[in-house]
């Protein structure tokens, strides 16, 4: 019996040859049939899929130099670029970000920070959050800060950086109100004093996190930075100094210049998206994710036909429908008759319900529409605009979940040079 396998002599650059071998009809002389080739090797070469998050690299390092500009010279800034930096991608966003002067990054989960020190990210990474024990020898090897809330982990990380002949960075995390993380602003200096007295911690940040920053009422941030401050004068009056101490996110940022101290953690406004309709606005901001797809098929309505999934539209009249293969397995809101898409600058409302993959909108009013034509579902197009706040009220959440909501399979295109208005 001879079994046999053809060599493959494809170019190098092919990716692996399939070879399939079937039993022949006598079972004793095997036949060999191979498949073709592809003529694309990898996922990377493929065309991407007529919906995709496109991200203005240009608008967001415009946003850090107008921030840079805003904020008050001697405050830094460290980039918050948790949950793949809002959806943005962190690696693209980080390498802006610390080009743009971001004295570090703030992540919050050890996956993403490991990732990024392997792709080459060496600034000071601080991990927000709890730490599980397990995770504080990694944040060791990566040279990761850790937040630290308890005496408990603190002295855990202790011995693991004084057994690895280390001294690290930490930030004492002070609970003034939010009540998620951290110590006591009225009970911290036991544990301030005990990490000041361990060799192989450095003391490096005091941090507090504002529960309500961006709302015209600053009653509850006033009284958080009363209590921060309480407990800063606390560490002043047994002369403890600390290189970093910082409370503000973006909207402590824009409304609470008192909170600023030494540095500031920037997440969304960076984005160009403000955390809420009333905080301060900085000229020039602009938002830099946009989500579009491409019109993959029309239909024409007669008057009492319906559209999609539970014949929740019915034609009032002849009507032209176009369908976007994008829909709620992408992140778009679940929504029937509501909302629009653009298109050739004009709105194109949506009928019927959004499918998984499909969403199809009303282009009777826009006559010149044609297949594979681009359609905005966030962002800019002409004059007119669907906002990141639009989406959230769709889909009845705040502008961080629209942003973040995006799923993965709509590929991210970056934009690298300007483009014309
Ligand atoms: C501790 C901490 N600081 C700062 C930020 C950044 O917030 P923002 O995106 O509002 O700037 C976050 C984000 O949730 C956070 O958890």
């Amino acid at each position: 019996m001879t079994s046999d396998t053809e060599t493959n002599t494809m170019s190098q650059d092919m990716v692996e040859t399939q070879t399939e071998t079937t039993t022949a009809p006598d079972a004793m002389t095997p036949s060999v049939t191979t498949i073709d080739e592809p003529s694309v090797q990898t996922v990377s070469d493929m065309p991407h899929r007529p919906a995709w998050v496109e991200i203005d690299l240009v608008r967001l390092g415009r946003n850090f130099q107008i921030i840079n500009r805003d904020k008050p010279p001697g405050v830094q800034f460290l980039s918050v670029a948790k949950d793949d930096a809002y959806g943005h991608g962190a690696y693209q966003v980080l390498n802006i970000a610390l080009a743009e002067g971001a004295a570090a990054v703030a992540l919050s989960t050890l996956e993403e920070a490991v990732r990024l020190r392997e792709r080459g990210i060496r600034a000071p990474i601080l991990l927000l959050g709890q730490r599980q024990e397990s995770e504080l020898p990694w944040c060791i090897a990566h040279d990761l800060t850790c937040c630290v809330n308890d005496s408990h982990t603190a002295m855990k990380l202790a011995r693991l950086a004084a057994a690895a002949g280390k001294r690290v960075p930490v930030h004492l995390k002070i609970n003034t109100g939010m009540n998620r993380y951290g110590v006591g602003w009225n009970e911290a200096l036991p544990l301030v004093e005990e990490i000041c007295s361990t060799k192989s911690l450095l003391l490096e940040g005091v941090m507090s996190h504002f529960a309500q920053s961006d709302e015209t009422d600053k009653t509850f941030a006033r009284l958080q930075l009363e209590r921060f401050n309480r407990f800063l004068r606390d560490l002043t009056g047994r002369r403890i100094s600390v290189k970093y101490r910082h409370l503000c996110n973006s909207g402590g940022f824009l409304d609470v210049p008192q909170a600023h101290f030494d540095m500031v953690r920037l997440g969304i406004i960076t984005f160009g998206v403000y955390p809420s309709s009333v905080c301060r606005r900085i000229p020039g901001i602009e938002a830099v994710m946009s989500v579009k797809a491409r019109i993959a098929a029309f239909q024409k309505l007669q008057p009492g036909d319906h559209v999609g999934y539970g014949m929740r539209y019915t034609a009032p009249s002849p009507r032209r429908i176009a369908v976007l293969p994008v829909g709620y397995g992408d992140g778009f809101p679940r929504v029937r008759n509501l909302g629009f898409a653009l298109i050739h600058g004009c709105r194109a409302p949506i009928v019927g319900g959004v499918a998984m993959d499909a969403t199809t909108v009303d282009i009777t009013e826009i006559p010149q529409a044609q297949v594979w034509d681009e359609a905005v579902l966030m962002g800019r197009q002409g004059n007119d605009e669907i906002s990141v706040h639009d989406l959230a009220r769709l889909k009845n959440t705040v502008s961080y979940d629209v942003l973040t909501g995006w799923r993965q399979r709509l590929p991210r295109v970056y934009l690298k040079s300007p483009q014309a208005p």
